[in-house]
């Protein structure tokens, strides 16, 4: 486990890319990426630097300040971060477009594999004194043609100062991670609690970028989930609230209108919801 004493940009950062490092097949991927694959998209990308450069006359204070900052962003371990927020949401649209099922977002740099199973009704990983509006969450798993799938589902989310476990300090390890696996049936019923809206971190070199062009640094209250099943393909999406104010604003834009839940609160003030997912056969 990766530990963090002090909560900041830097040890987030740097959390996030250790946690990108323990898995290989990023680095499979940079070995399979074939040649003129690699020089097409390369010059592409930097072709269209070079237009925003001369459309904009870019001056050399500038292109010093640019270096500075991406010189930052890598001593800052913040790649993980700039990339899962500007980035990821367009190679997620052309991943899943051929999907019929349950719409997908990004993952994001938070997600930890091998949180503990919890059972089909359970209750996430929380701290005895959790903070936040207790959540009941009831779903079930269907592939398209409707059949029940024992899926599994892999839930994570920040905590109600908008803190994730093992990216931010003192948290207990799995703190609202955990697996549920279905019922033969596919239903399933998850207690947890309401997440608060995320800040990215601010006082690191996304944040510095954030500052500099005067966006706001939110995402909206979310939930991560990976459902996968066999013989499916594995939906990595994220679920919003509706009374959010950023979820027309996510500085992730990671947010689509089938992805809000629609929480009903209850007498004790606690919430409940339904979503179900629909996963996609692997091959067609
Ligand atoms: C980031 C954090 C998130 O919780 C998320 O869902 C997406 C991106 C980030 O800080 O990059
Ligand atoms: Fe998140």
């Amino acid at each position: 486990m990766i530990t963090i004493d002090e909560p900041s940009a830097a040890a987030s950062g740097a959390a996030a890319t250790a946690r990108f490092r323990t898995d290989k097949s990023p680095f499979q991927a940079v070995r399979d990426s074939p040649k003129d694959r690699v020089s097409e998209l390369a010059r592409e990308v930097l072709s269209a630097v070079h237009d925003t450069i001369r459309r904009h006359r870019v001056t050399y204070h500038e292109y010093n300040a640019l270096k500075a900052w991406l010189i930052a962003v890598g001593a800052d371990g913040e790649w993980p971060l700039f990339l899962d927020v500007w980035v990821e949401h367009a190679v997620e649209e052309v991943a899943t477009d051929h999907r019929n099922g349950s719409k997908g977002t990004i993952e994001g740099p938070y997600y930890v594999p091998g949180s503990p199973e919890c059972g089909a009704f359970a209750t996430i990983p929380m701290r005895a004194d959790e903070r936040g509006v207790p959540l009941r969450w009831a779903g079930r798993i269907t592939s398209v043609d409707g059949t029940p799938l024992q899926g599994s589902i892999e839930l994570w989310h920040a905590d109600a100062d908008g803190r994730y476990s093992q990216f931010a300090p003192n948290l207990p390890e799995w703190n609202l991670r955990g697996t549920f696996t279905a019922d033969p049936d596919g239903t399933f019923e998850i207690t947890t609690i309401r997440p608060a809206p995320y800040q990215i971190p601010t006082d690191g070199s996304c944040g510095r970028l954030i500052a500099a062009a005067g966006w706001h640094a939110w995402r909206p209250a979310h939930l991560h989930v990976k459902v996968s099943a066999a013989g499916h393909q594995q939906l990595t999406t994220q679920l919003y609230f509706p009374d959010d104010p950023h979820n027309d604003d996510d500085i992730a834009s990671a947010v689509k209108p089938e992805l809000l839940l629609e929480p009903r609160t209850q007498s004790d003030g606690s919430q409940r919801v339904v979503y179900d997912f629909v996963l996609d056969p692997e091959k067609y």
